[in-house]
């Protein structure tokens, strides 16, 4: 892709085409899965970073190998979301008390030296609160409702009435909470000084800056798959079921 081409594409449709692009977002904390509707441009600007730098990053992916980049767009809608539940779901769900029980335990011991960390801790609870019920709600409500979809439109069976009415209200409320989800994470990232621990942290210190860093990374990819792949293809979906009938 040329210079021009990729300053004006937006960070959401760059990671679709390729996620291999994701990990340069990561480096310079581009928000490519709630705020991908941006340019790099306009993101660069906004983060004052100078997008030469951040172009010649992604002109260097272009030799590599892009067989992973379309594996998630050619997943079909059920099996991407068996794989949200299966990955990301599962390692949610397995770290919330992992790092729920660090982070009280950095904020009991180096909370006096380091008040940030008492921070840290309340915002990993509100956010690990909110995404249990985040997760909840796409298991038991919208993933087996896109999965009811795609099975009747493949079988061209009428349409399906939901409780909630056109999908795009559930996913509306979806994307605002992995907003909010996204927004603590950042206050966390914030607040550690990009989870640098300090001088005199101690291993559990440490240990939690990068499981917080893996954490927010992770969920960045979980977002992404949702907002900009799952989402968009159940409204799609929709569309296509009502047309037929
Ligand atoms: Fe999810
Ligand atoms: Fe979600």
């Amino acid at each position: 892709m040329i210079t021009t081409e990729l300053r004006t594409a937006t960070l959401k449709e760059l990671v679709t085409q390729n996620f291999q692009t994701a990990a340069v977002f990561e480096k310079y904390s581009l928000d490519f899965c709630c705020r991908g509707g941006k340019t790099i441009d306009e993101a660069c600007r906004e983060k004052n970073i100078d997008i030469l730098t951040v172009l010649e990053d992604l002109s260097r992916l272009e030799n590599m190998n892009p067989s992973a980049a379309g594996t998630f767009t050619a997943m079909e809608p059920d099996v991407l979301c068996n794989h949200i539940v299966e990955t990301h779901h599962a390692y949610v769900t397995k770290m919330i008390p992992v790092l729920y029980a660090h982070t009280q335990k950095v904020a009991a011991v180096h909370g006096a030296n380091h008040p940030e960390v008492i921070a840290i801790a309340k915002h990993f609870e509100t956010v690990a609160i909110e995404l249990q019920q985040h997760m909840k709600k796409e298991e038991q409500i919208l993933f087996p409702f896109i999965k009811a979809l795609y099975a009747a439109v493949r079988k061209n069976e009428p349409i399906i009435h939901a409780p909630f009415g056109t999908v795009q209200n559930p996913i509306r409320m979806m994307e605002a909470e992995h907003q909010n989800a996204g927004d603590e994470m950042f206050e966390i990232r914030s607040l550690s000084n990009n989870y640098a621990p300090p001088a005199d942290g101690c291993t559990t210190f440490r240990i939690t800056y990068q499981e917080l860093q893996d954490f927010e990374r992770d969920l960045h990819e979980h977002v992404h798959l949702e907002n900009n792949i799952l989402f968009p293809a159940a409204v799609r979906l929709e569309q296509a079921m009502i047309s037929k009938n």
